[in-house]
């Protein structure tokens, strides 16, 4: 069965942790107390890029600003679908800042950058499936924020709506295993969501893999699928061994020092999609 699970080259655009710190506490994880080993996290940063690249994906790098900490986080700066940039408004005024240097960024490489009117966390909680996007909200985010970036992407955009504060963005709750036409699969933490969107996950993907508590608190849902290979927190074993029945390839990457302002794998890795 592993055979049949075909990896797609990916571009991620990525931020070196050279300024990454916790500072401020905008999530239930940071705790600016609590010391950052920053060569650690650069070490952990390095080897991330390194597996990417191990794997065929190219990977391109926006430069990291001092005090700005959490640039890292290079999700949270746009959803890329076919070449068209939705770029991001962060909810929290220390994070502001950001969207403009990765707008620069966007510009030189050749892109316009949509400019969203709402607070928009990027693919921190827009999410592309292949066919449309999985867009979260209750935390950062907003509804208005879906519907605009519906009306620029003229890709349905259906709304989920997140309940528990330590998965506060999508992408910490939920993640795509393969965004091809004939694989299409998602792994999710069901508890993550209210009710109805539940109902709503159930309904789009019956067969989704389904994660636990432990999985999502081990930074197992903040993972990155190439289609084959999955680049997952190395304490989502569960999970992990989960995938592997599931004919996925788990590839640990630990960035734990990024934990502690909240995030993780996928939150370090940007998609642009050509
Ligand atoms: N400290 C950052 C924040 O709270 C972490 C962002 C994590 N990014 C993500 N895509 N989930 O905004």
């Amino acid at each position: 069965m592993s055979d049949s699970r075909v990896p797609r080259r990916r571009r991620f655009l990525v931020c070196e942790p050279r300024h990454f710190a916790v500072q401020y506490a905008i999530n239930p994880w940071m705790h600016p107390d609590v010391r950052v080993d920053v060569d650690l996290a650069r070490e952990q940063w390095q080897k991330l890029i390194a597996a990417y690249r191990a794997h065929g994906h190219t990977v391109d790098r926006v430069e990291p600003v001092a005090g700005l900490p959490d640039m890292v986080f290079a999700a949270n700066s746009a959803l890329v679908v076919g070449g068209r940039v939705f770029g991001s408004l962060f909810h929290a005024p220390e994070r502001r800042p950001e969207s403009v240097h990765y707008e620069s960024w966007f510009k030189t490489a050749g892109y316009d950058v949509h400019r969203p009117e709402s607070v928009c966390e990027g693919e921190g909680d827009l999410v592309w499936t292949g066919r449309y996007v999985l867009a979260g909200t209750g935390f950062r985010t907003t509804r208005e924020a879906h519907r605009e970036a519906q009306e620029f992407f003229g890709h349905p955009v259906i709304s989920l709506t997140l309940v528990d504060p330590y998965f506060y963005h999508l992408d910490t709750a939920l993640f795509v295993l393969d965004d091809s036409a004939g694989g299409n699969n998602i792994v999710y933490y069901p508890e993550a969501f209210s009710p109805g969107s539940r109902e709503v996950l159930k309904r789009l993907y019956p067969d989704a893999v389904l994660a636990t508590r432990d999985d999502a608190m081990a930074f197992g849902l903040n993972s990155v699928s190439d289609g084959r290979h999955v680049f997952i927190a190395p304490r989502a074993e569960a999970l992990a061994a989960r995938l592997d029945d599931h004919g996925y390839v788990p590839v640990p990457v630990d960035l734990s020092e990024f934990h502690k302002a909240g995030g993780g794998i996928k939150c370090c890795t940007q998609e642009i999609r050509s």
